[in-house]
């Protein structure tokens, strides 16, 4: 493997479903790439082909809540060794639709898993990784519920959670925000999508 003298840099973006992350996502890689900069798109669940179906896996099948955060890590375990820590290694950028504070956040804060059982799989998976910045995506259950309803798409099993769930879920979310502030940027992303981009693409400038 050919060690690039300056590891790329790992960007994560996150929000509750419904915050309108995938248009937004694709405008980050886009804006990266206009910059003269190698990028590296992946997600989570997902990444590599065991990740992905992994992934299928937890969006539909039913199962208890320690099963789901051990899937979830195994399928990051795939995603860390194959794909993001190469990739960074090289001098790529990383940028992953989701990482390690989505778990935080919904298997959590949303399903009342300890945050130190978490932690514990977290320093176990991926040991000094942490993402250099990290986009939040930033909207009220409530909102982001509308804009569910208003997908023609079936909703997936993490979409079907009730309103509170996706309360607990941001506002763990805007707790680690505030723990971490040096590496979260938190988005007002109730506005409308084109003045989210903008906001995103200027603080992404700023912090290159
Ligand atoms: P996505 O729709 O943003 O691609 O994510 C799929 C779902 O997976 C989303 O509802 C959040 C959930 N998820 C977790 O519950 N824990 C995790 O660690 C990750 C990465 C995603």
């Amino acid at each position: 493997m050919t060690i690039s003298r300056s590891r790329g840099l790992f960007i994560t973006l996150e929000g509750i479903d419904g915050a309108g992350k995938s248009s937004q996502f694709d405008a980050m890689v886009a804006e990266l790439r206009s910059l003269g900069r190698s990028v590296v798109a992946t997600r989570e669940p997902g990444g590599t082909p065991l990740g992905e179906s992994l992934r299928e896996l937890l969006l539909t099948q039913d199962m208890s809540t320690s099963t789901e955060a051990l899937l979830v890590f195994a399928a990051r375990q795939e995603h860390v060794l194959k794909v993001i820590e190469p990739a960074l290694l090289r001098g790529h950028d990383v940028v992953c639709d989701r990482f390690t504070d989505a778990t935080l956040a919904y298997q959590g804060a949303g399903k009342g898993i300890p945050r130190d059982r978490l932690e514990a799989l977290a320093y176990w998976v991926h040991p000094g990784l942490t993402p250099d910045l990290t986009v939040l995506l930033d909207v009220p259950a409530a909102t982001a519920a509308q804009r569910l309803r208003a997908q023609s798409r079936q909703a997936d099993r993490f979409e079907r959670e009730p309103e509170e769930f996706f309360t607990r879920v941001r506002e763990q979310y805007l707790e680690l925000a505030r723990e971490q502030a040096d590496r979260w940027c938190v988005i007002d992303a109730s506005r409308e999508l084109g003045e989210v981009r903008q906001d995103i693409l200027q603080n992404l400038k700023k912090r290159l």
